[in-house]
């Protein structure tokens, strides 16, 4: 079995605030098939500790950034998981990177420096009587793994560093070199500087053995300014030890014939019990247009207030729309106000069950991203026939087969794609989603071919898997 730790600052079902959470939680299982023993490690906040079952002490740490904290193993969730108790960093309820004001903890840089020194320890030293061949970090949480690895001079354990979103850097003043435990001497441009001031995004993606991120076209469109977020050129340099490997789905949870959330279905037919459902519980009249759902964090990435401008060609369509998210306050109060049009619903705030209700119950969902390195919900809607609208970019590009009329001819397409990612584009594909709804025959197509298409992490997991072995064998 190859040993792999897994280093994260979120993951479902124990703590959630995106689709981060969702591959951290799903890949040690779909691993395991592939002969990966994953373990999770992850900041001990409440949530963590409290689902923890027979914890374990593995090590302690009399000064851990700023207070005494101690390493427990155990498991939660089905998961192999080891947590940092540390009071002083992580006791804190409700999301872990921002506090009650809504801005992100002052001390954030320290936290996440703590969880990648822990995760350096447990590579250069072991714990519980487990050490790793492979750390694999995941995003600027886990950024500062290599540069910890070095000071510790555990040269043999290899590294890999997943993008899922290079929007977030990990920014911190560099008055905090020391208080980090960085090594001045690494404070320039093949290390972790990056315009002046700390990056440890940039720390992983210089010092990773290999890189991946969760898309063959993100991977492509990281090398390129508008898409790179300053980091194109650190990715170009770095474009040899890039990978784009797309995420699955847990198709235990989002499995539409055994759904505790839903009326259970198995063909697309099976739907309208959930969409008459889903109307009733939003409080939207019955009509013969398509109900277009949203599921979704509201935030300028998800390019929602495209939706509120094209809003009117799905009305005029006789299309409806129903929304579950949470974010931005002007977002929020947008949405809210667009809901005073009958045909319009929305719920402000972060719903499990719901979604499941709402991606089972939609005729399509809508996913107008202006960028997404991979995203979830689209192959949820796949997976339940719930057919994809979507912005040609990133993930979003690789997983759906846009009902171009080649597609349509050959019976393939599985959703719609448009781009540029424009409020007159995302308008011209609205009105083109009520026509194809109202060609009853084709809708069905769609809706098949979505449902049959592999959203799972079988072939995921094998490129991982390879990717691991690659490392311990050649290098
Ligand atoms: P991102 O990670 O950028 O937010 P993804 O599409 O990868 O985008 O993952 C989002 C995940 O969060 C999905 O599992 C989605 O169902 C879930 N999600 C987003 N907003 C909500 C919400 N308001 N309520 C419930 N689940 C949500
Ligand atoms: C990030 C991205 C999203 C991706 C998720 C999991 O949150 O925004 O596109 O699906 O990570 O990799």
């Amino acid at each position: 079995m190859m040993r792999v730790l897994s280093i994260a600052s979120e993951c479902a079902p124990l703590v959630k605030t995106g689709g981060l959470a969702d591959v951290v939680g799903a890949l040690p299982a779909a691993l395991a098939g592939q002969g990966v023993q994953m373990r999770t490690l992850l900041p001990g906040y409440p949530a963590v500790l409290s689902a923890l079952k027979d914890a374990t002490p593995a090590a302690d740490f009399e000064d851990l950034f700023g207070g005494p904290a101690r390493l427990l193993s155990g498991r939660a969730a089905g998961l192999d998981l080891l947590a940092i108790d540390a009071p002083h960093l992580f006791a804190r309820e409700g999301n872990p990177y921002l506090g009650p004001d809504g801005n992100d903890w002052p001390d954030n840089p320290e936290r996440f420096a703590a969880l990648s020194w822990v995760g350096a320890q447990i590579a250069a030293r072991g714990a519980a009587g487990w050490r790793p061949q492979i750390v694999h970090g995941h995003d600027w949480q886990a950024g500062f793994v290599t540069e910890y690895l070095r000071r510790m001079d555990a040269r043999d354990v290899r590294s890999v560093l997943t993008i899922h979103n290079i929007a977030f850097t990990g920014p911190a003043d560099p008055v905090r070199l020391h208080a980090l435990r960085l090594d001045p001497a690494r404070f320039h441009s093949e290390g972790f500087e990056f315009w002046g001031g700390i990056s440890a995004l940039k720390a992983g993606l210089m010092g990773a053995d290999r890189l991946t991120t969760v898309s063959p076209t993100y991977a492509s469109e990281l090398m390129t300014p508008e898409f790179g977020m300053g980091l194109d050129g650190v990715i170009r340099h770095r474009r040899d030890a890039l990978t784009g490997i797309l995420n699955g789905i847990d198709e235990v949870v989002w499995n539409p014939a055994t759904d505790p959330a839903i009326v259970p279905f198995t063909t697309a037919s099976g739907k309208a019990a959930n969409k008459a459902a889903l109307r009733a519980e939003m409080g939207l009249p019955d009509s013969d247009g398509p109900l277009c759902v949203i599921v979704s964090r509201m935030t300028h990435q998800k390019g929602l207030d495209l939706v509120l401008q094209a809003l009117p060609a799905l009305l005029d369509g006789g299309g409806q729309l129903a929304v579950l998210g949470s974010g931005s306050p002007e977002l929020q109060t947008a949405f809210r106000n667009a809901a005073q049009d009958p045909r319009v619903a929305v719920r402000i705030g972060y719903d499990e069950a719901f979604s499941h209700r709402l991606i089972a119950g939609g005729d399509a969902i809508l996913v107008p991203s202006r960028f997404e390195p991979c995203g979830l919900t689209q192959l949820y809607g796949l997976r339940y026939g719930t057919v994809p609208l979507v912005a040609l970019t990133g993930g979003l590009a690789d997983t759906v087969i846009n009902a171009s009329p080649a597609a349509l001819a050959r019976g393939v397409a599985t959703g719609i794609q448009f781009w540029p990612v424009t409020a007159d584009t995302l308008r011209l594909s609205l009105t083109r989603l009520c026509a194809l709804y109202k060609d009853g025959e084709t809708w069905s197509r769609l809706q098949a071919n979505a449902m049959v298409q592999p959203v799972g992490w079988d072939q995921s997991a094998k490129a991982y898997a390879a990717l691991y072995a690659e490392l311990t064998t050649t290098e």
